[in-house]
């Protein structure tokens, strides 16, 4: 399964807001139509944000006819900004945008759309590599007969490449472990529900769905061996900013004494942040909230709230699994040092 595909001229992808029911793939010709899918969540999860707005980005400079180097900067500059409104929480996403910015920057006018093409490559092997090393790395803490719970989706469809903490859970299976999945349906969109228990079952890992408020259930009942979440950032103290929930969960763990593991590439981890109190959280449309698959569920006209994200403190998180290692307390320090070599 190829979740984001570079067709040369289009981006396919995988719309996600179609799964469970249909595995639909859709052809994006034009820069405008990525950043409404990035929107709208067809394409969706930290990585795979990044990495199509690489592509994305690509795609709209091939369109750019501009006869000198200035001209060709300023209407990318207009692509640039379209992406870095698509959504505020995924540091991937900019990373991903400084790194188009920089290459376009440093290219002679005549080379700058091959370039971006090939940066945007670059991006994805990148992170493909990344996931399969960390998910290696993370798979040494899984041992055989562990129940492992986890939260929102962080498979294929969330990466483009192997997944984050679904990576860690189909590695440690792959290697012969017996392992059986918690999933937490993930309200308000679902993504545990729709697309974690449909990778999971995909291949073959047992897989339970719960509702998000039965986790404290199956965690005092001595039910939960761990629990692995992914990120969407990760500031420089090692605070975590992930779906909503996940906060929840890790005071959960605590108070019945579970790890509590992020899995993320280095690629989620913004050092210019001392804290995750500076990490801006997405307010999704209250809707969202109100209805379920398209269908109302309260009554019309309630107030209701919807922030995407969470802000999981350090004190919570056992460990950080990266590509570049495992990682424990203190934070601050180890992830300067680790992104320095
Ligand atoms: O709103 P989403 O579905 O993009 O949120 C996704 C998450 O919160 C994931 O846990 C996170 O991006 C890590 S994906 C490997």
């Amino acid at each position: 399964m190829k979740p984001i595909e570079w067709l040369g001229n289009r981006l396919k992808i995988i719309d996600q807001t179609q799964l469970p029911g249909k595995l639909a793939f859709v052809e994006l010709g034009d820069y405008t139509e990525v950043v409404a899918a990035i929107k709208v969540l067809k394409v969706r999860g930290a990585p795979a944000i990044g990495v199509a707005a690489a592509y994305g980005i690509a795609l709209g400079a091939q369109n750019i006819k501009a006869d000198n180097k200035a001209k060709f900067l300023s209407q990318l500059d207009k692509i640039l900004l379209a992406f870095s409104a698509a959504r505020p929480t995924a540091v991937n996403l900019f990373r991903a945008i400084d790194r188009m910015k920089k290459v376009a920057a440093a290219a002679d006018v005549t080379a700058i759309k091959q370039a971006l093409i090939d940066e945007a490559k670059a991006i994805h092997a990148e992170e493909e590599a990344a996931q399969e090393r960390l998910s290696r790395l993370g798979a040494e803490l899984i041992k055989d007969g562990f129940t492992v719970l986890t939260h929102c989706n962080t498979g294929s469809l969330a990466t483009a490449g192997y997944g984050t903490a679904l990576g860690v859970i189909k590695a440690a299976h792959k290697q012969g472990k017996k392992i059986e999945v918690i999933a937490t349906e993930t309200r308000p969109l679902l993504q545990g529900a729709r697309l974690t228990a449909w990778e999971l079952m995909q291949d073959n890992i047992p897989v339970t769905l719960i509702t998000d408020s039965m986790a404290g259930y199956f965690m005092s009942r001595g039910k939960v061996n761990c629990v692995i979440v992914g990120a969407d950032r990760i500031a420089a103290n090692g605070d975590t900013a992930n779906k909503i929930g996940t906060y929840t969960l890790a005071v959960l763990a605590k108070e019945n004494d579970v790890p509590f593991y992020v899995a993320a590439p280095t690629s989620t981890i913004d050092l210019s942040l001392s804290s995750g109190d500076q990490i801006p959280i997405e307010e999704r449309n209250p809707e969202e909230v109100t209805t379920i698959g398209g269908v109302s569920v309260a009554p019309k006209g309630v107030v209701a709230a919807n922030p995407a994200f969470d802000v999981t403190p350090h004190k919570y998180i056992t460990a950080i699994i990266t590509e570049k290692g495992v990682f424990r307390k203190p934070y601050l320090g180890s992830l300067k040092n680790l992104l320095r070599g």
